[in-house]
């Protein structure tokens, strides 16, 4: 839900009125009663909600149904998507609607707070490492017992972003042995710092990052260079976890299907990227697919 009754209560003290969509805090733990306590108003649908409002809130992007119910003043605030989806932003302007994009808040020290992107590649790189050890036929430390000794499970993490950084910390606490790849030259120093390895190409087209710390786009030579690599560290790993994105591109193709075909059946690929389209060949967004015996999530 993109307000909280704590965030209710200031706009009231301000002497705003707020309307809530009935029910919609139900699955972040925030009830109505508690918008109605904080001084907001509960109306039985969006539709409702919206009418007539100045400034609208909402954590993802409208629905075609609430950009037509929106008034040309009105303001909207939200997660966009305005790269990956430029005809609904264009849709949001030739009503006259000011929308802000919170995707497009730049990452400076002032705008922390603002940050969507960060918070939630934060929570998707720790849940990945959860889903893949609740997944992997084997446990993640090494163990040594009377029994005999388990050698701990191999996590590679594609992509050492928010998200790539998070997994390789979260993967690491539960015992595995990590590595990790990005082709930002600055990610080696913070992947080493959390006491992962990093993979490199031998002909390293040289650093990738742009202003702003995003990664730039490649030449199909290096992908293929770039594809070897993975495919060969996938090969002897467990769990292979892809995290690499260009904004406002699809998602770079990272482990094709030989390089899935490599790994040991029993293995898990947790694939990110999915919502962009994924960055592994084998990944069908959004579900659970079995490829030569190894198990791909395309979570979204
Ligand atoms: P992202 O979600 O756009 O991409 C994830 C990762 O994929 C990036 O590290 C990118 O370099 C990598 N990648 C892209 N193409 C690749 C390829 N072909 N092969 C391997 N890896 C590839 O990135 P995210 O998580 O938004 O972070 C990008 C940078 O921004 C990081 O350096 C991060 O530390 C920085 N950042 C700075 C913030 C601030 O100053 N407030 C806040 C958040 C992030």
């Amino acid at each position: 839900v993109a307000l909280t009754p704590d965030g209710v209560k200031t706009l009231v003290r301000g002497e705003h009125e707020v309307r809530l969509q009935a029910g919609a805090g139900h699955e972040s733990g925030f009830e109505d009663a508690a918008y109605g306590g904080a001084g907001a108003k509960i109306a039985p649908d969006a539709n409702a909600a919206m009418r007539g409002a100045d400034v609208v809130l909402k954590v993802q992007a409208p629905t075609p149904a609430e950009r037509e119910a929106l008034s040309g003043r009105a303001v909207w605030v939200s997660l966009l998507r305005p790269l990956d989806a430029p005809e609904d932003v264009k849709a949001l302007a030739e009503r006259g609607v000011t929308a802000f994009s919170l995707e497009m808040v730049p990452r400076i020290t002032r705008a922390q707070s603002m940050d969507v992107l960060s918070s939630q590649a934060t929570v998707a790189g720790y849940r990945a490492v959860l889903l893949a050890a609740d997944r992997l036929p084997k446990m993640f430390p090494m163990l040594v017992t009377a029994a005999g000794t388990i050698s701990p499970a191999r996590v590679f993490v594609i992509g050492a972003g928010v998200a790539g950084l998070q997994a390789i910390a979260t993967a690491k606490r539960l015992g595995a042995v990590v590595e990790a790849y990005d082709t930002r030259a600055a990610a080696a120093e913070q992947v080493e710092s959390l006491g992962a390895r990093f993979e490199q190409l031998e002909n390293d087209a040289g650093d990738a990052e742009e202003a702003g710390g995003f990664a730039r786009e490649q030449t199909e030579e290096f992908f293929a260079e770039q594809r070897q690599l993975m495919a060969d560290t996938a090969a002897n790993s467990d769990v292979v976890i892809t995290t690499a994105l260009v904004p406002g591109r699809a998602a770079p193709l990272l482990l094709d299907e030989a390089g899935v075909k490599g790994m040991a059946p029993g293995s898990i690929v947790i694939d990110l990227a999915a919502p962009n389209g994924g960055n592994c060949a084998c990944t069908t967004p959004g579900q659970d697919t079995e490829v030569h015996g190894v198990t791909i999530l395309g979570p979204l």
